[in-house]
């Protein structure tokens, strides 16, 4: 037994509630204020100010770039957009019905079968990966939308940002300022958040010293749980299920007479706003105002007023980015894929900084069973 080992684990925490799992430097979250840090730097002020690719800098390197080291990266990155032929053919065939997020899982782990490097463990090789799996996660995310549409596989544009090549990619036209801009700061919103499931299961994965492949497939696979990322979608559908403003109080009260979690509210860290949220809801607003249309604005703000009043809960990240999504003109069950398309930010650099200081993760299980059974013979059960 190594040295290290806990002699007779004592504490047990459901949920892994409140345990410290690791060490880590690259995000910190107050709960009780509110407040989402980026390697040092309060999220307001990057959402604010900064840029995706910026950010995937500074969660990776630990710091900001300057000019001529933004440049470089950005053009890095964007010359690793393409994808692979055989992932090309993959997208083509996946079934028409198939979950985006399904699919998201499955491309990545195929990623891995044509990696240049896949022999190679070194450090520089693992940092190549990473960058393409940034670069090429919105390429596939947009094209499954594309060809199951029918539509043509539509490259990417190395000329424009990584947000705004998004979009273009998704809609076959590039985006305007405030869209890009929008969903820019979207994507900063969502690119880190400390332990979360799907950035601990990444950990978990890599401390097997698993590939970054492997440990971005269990990422995205872990996402997809409506607990989690998938709470986008479902807030969606509530919205629009609901119809209209006047429906809103009819339709939680079944809910909350029924138990049923209303999606996009509670968070397990969180005891005060979840600090995304209120840039998500300027966005959401913003976006109703230009289009002319307030009405999921307004509906969201009606259930949050609701959930507030009824059950003392708070908008988490998923609430208003669900409205905000869908102003953009984005289909719902993409919008979960999209949460991958920021978080693989998170998910790559959490996974480096566990091989650079690893040991393997597991943990014990309080084994509640029986004890001494005795094997009954098939014949005599
Ligand atoms: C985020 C979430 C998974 C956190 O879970 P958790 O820390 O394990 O908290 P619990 O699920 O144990 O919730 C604690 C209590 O609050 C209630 N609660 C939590 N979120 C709720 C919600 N969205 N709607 C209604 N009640 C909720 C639970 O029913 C529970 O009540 P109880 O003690 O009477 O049984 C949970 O709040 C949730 O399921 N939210 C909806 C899904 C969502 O938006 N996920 C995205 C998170 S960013």
């Amino acid at each position: 037994m190594s040295s290290k080992a806990t002699e007779a684990p004592t504490s047990f925490s459901k949920g892994l509630d409140g345990i410290i799992a690791g060490q880590s430097s690259i995000c910190f979250i107050d709960g009780i204020k509110g407040e989402l840090v980026y390697r040092g730097i309060n999220v307001d002020d990057l959402a604010v100010n900064s840029n995706f690719e910026e950010i995937v800098y500074l969660l990776w390197y630990g710091k900001l770039p300057k000019l001529n080291e933004l440049a470089g990266f950005k053009k890095e990155l964007a010359a690793e957009r393409a994808l692979p032929e055989p992932l090309i053919s993959f997208l083509k065939a996946a079934p028409k019905k198939a979950l985006p997020m399904d699919v998201l899982r499955t491309a990545v782990s195929l990623l891995g079968l044509y990696d240049e490097e896949a022999k190679d463990n070194s450090i520089d090789a693992n940092w190549h990966r990473a960058k393409r799996l940034i670069a090429k996660l919105p390429t596939i995310v947009a094209n499954l939308h594309t060809l199951r549409m029918n539509g043509d596989y539509i490259k990417p544009d190395a000329s424009l940002d990584h947000s705004a090549n998004f979009l273009y990619m998704l809609n076959g036209v590039e985006p305007g300022q405030m869209a890009s801009r929008t969903f820019d700061c979207a994507l900063i919103l969502h690119a880190d958040h400390e332990f979360n499931a799907s950035t601990f299961s990444a950990r978990v994965t890599a401390a097997t010293l698993s590939d970054l492949y492997s440990a971005v497939t269990s990422a995205v696979g872990t996402l997809k749980g409506p607990l989690h990322g998938g709470a986008n979608e479902n807030v969606m559908n509530m919205l629009l299920a609901i119809k209209t403003l006047g429906n809103v109080e009819g339709y939680l009260a079944k809910m909350f007479a029924d138990k049923k979690k209303v999606p996009g509210f509670g968070h397990r860290v969180y005891k005060s706003e979840d600090p995304r949220a209120k840039h998500l809801r300027r966005f959401s607003k913003q976006l109703g105002e230009t289009i002319g249309n307030l009405k999921w604005y307004e509906m969201s703000e009606k259930i949050e007023e609701n959930v507030k009043k009824e059950k003392s809960l708070l908008p988490n990240v998923d609430f208003y980015s669900a409205s905000t999504y869908h102003y953009l003109g984005i289909p719902t069950d993409l919008f979960t894929p999209i949460f991958a398309v920021s978080r693989v930010a998170g998910w790559t650099a959490h996974v480096m900084e566990q091989y650079s200081d690893n040991r393997l993760i597991r943990p014990v299980s309080d084994y509640v069973g029986q004890h001494d059974a005795s094997y009954i013979p098939i014949g005599q059960r």
